[in-house]
């Protein structure tokens, strides 16, 4: 038998474990509602485009290396419209998911050793991301109204007090992953003004800016920066489909001339972007306002089965957009063992441990609402309910479910 051990370096990454398909009660992860990808639209697109345009799909990186043009056309249009910002189709970069974005970032401007920035509760990949390069996380707490400025004020006079520059400062403003918070106008002003008194990039990851559900949105940190420092990113992954693989990267060309030689792919998917491209310039925001009416739909009814089957005994905040929820469980509860036990009977949960540096966040789990059904969510939450009072006590009763 072959043993390839021995040709492995004692530094890669341990192996993953086998797939077994997914948990039953499936509330954690980037997933969209299957029920919402709108096939029909996206057929008729794919016809249209592949009839008409497919036969440049025969080149590697057909429009260059920046991704398909009418995509960066439309992204562009899109931005505008809903992030307030002017950018040219030079300015963007189509990656294979904004996690290329964030591995394209991290290529280019760290180095092991660097430090950087983030919210203190965050996006679970970014957490994986960071220690694999062996990057210093700073974490700076957010609030209702996004990142605690005077917090990151202390932080970089620290930081510079010990000769330490941050190399940026990442921050997810619109629908913050895990807290589902919304960065206020002023606060994005204030951000973009400590940058620049430290001198420090700011990396604004807009993954769920396209899923609020009310007023508008503030507009981007980078549509109020008129200095290059802010980069930029975007997905179609939760506003379309996760399973495209389709993102955007908008930087101004110093850094983007920096950034495409780490993109040794030889383009993204050239059949996504045509379809993408067509389906959009059509469909994009009609779809747009179906999906997010029924997100907020799903969000209650996550909201009702929480309220239903733990009552007082954990906190939340009603979502303003976005796929999930952050709950707070009281102290005795350590949602670490919470995890594993539900993950026993079929109920995936995000662990606070996961998505934050801080160990108080052991008391809270993020729930995403958008993939499973109505009747999961109720069951669902039913069963986590029923596993935490055996665990913790927590709550002290469980309603029926009619
Ligand atoms: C904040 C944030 N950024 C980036 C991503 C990656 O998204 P994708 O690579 O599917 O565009 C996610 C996924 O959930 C996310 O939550």
């Amino acid at each position: 038998m072959f043993n390839i051990d021995k040709f492995l370096h004692k530094d890669t990454l341990p192996g993953s474990q086998k797939w077994n398909g997914f948990p039953i009660f499936n509330f954690i992860g980037g997933h969209n509602d299957e029920e919402l990808v709108p096939l029909k639209d996206l057929e008729k697109a794919a016809k249209k485009v592949i009839l008409e345009n497919g036969k440049i799909l025969g080149k590697y990186n057909y429009t260059g290396p920046l991704g398909y043009l009418p995509l960066r056309k439309f992204i562009t249009k899109k931005l505008k419209k809903g992030a307030k910002m002017d950018c040219s189709e030079e300015e963007i970069l189509i990656v294979s998911g904004s996690l290329q974005a964030l591995d394209l970032v991290n290529e280019t401007l760290l180095r092991n050793g660097d430090t950087v920035i983030i919210e203190e509760a965050c996006y679970g990949g970014v957490f994986t991301r960071l220690s694999r390069l062996n990057i210093n996380i700073e974490g700076i707490p957010v609030e209702e109204d996004g990142i605690n400025i005077n917090k990151l004020r202390d932080k970089l006079t620290s930081l510079k007090n010990q000769s330490i520059i941050p190399r940026y400062i990442y921050t997810i403003p619109t629908i913050q992953n895990p807290t589902g918070t919304v960065m206020s106008l002023e606060k994005r002003i204030d951000l973009i003004n400590l940058s620049k008194e430290f001198n420090i990039p700011i990396f604004e990851d807009d993954c769920y800016a396209d899923l609020i559900w009310g007023e508008e949105r503030p507009p981007s940190i980078r549509s109020l920066d008129h200095s290059g420092r802010v980069i930029y990113c975007g997905t179609f992954s939760k506003s379309i489909a996760p399973g495209f693989r389709l993102g955007y990267l908008v930087a101004d060309w110093k850094i983007l001339s920096r950034i495409l030689p780490y993109k040794t792919d030889a383009g993204t998917g050239g059949l996504e972007q045509l379809v993408l491209a067509e389906y959009c310039e059509t469909y994009f925001f009609k779809h747009l306002k179906t999906l997010n009416k029924q997100l907020e739909i799903k969000s209650k009814i996550m909201c009702e089965a929480l309220d239903k089957f733990f009552g007082n005994s954990v906190e939340y905040k009603k979502p303003v957009g976005g796929i999930y929820i952050w709950v707070s469980f009281p102290k005795k509860v350590d949602t670490k063992i919470l995890f594993d036990k539900s993950l026993e009977v079929g109920v995936a949960i995000n662990p606070g441990v996961e998505w934050s540096i801080e160990e108080e966040n052991n008391k809270k789990i993020r729930l995403c609402f958008a993939n499973p059904t109505k009747k999961e969510i109720e069951d669902g939450i039913k069963s986590l309910a029923e596993i935490c009072q055996k665990q913790f006590g927590i709550p002290l009763n469980i309603a029926n479910v009619n």
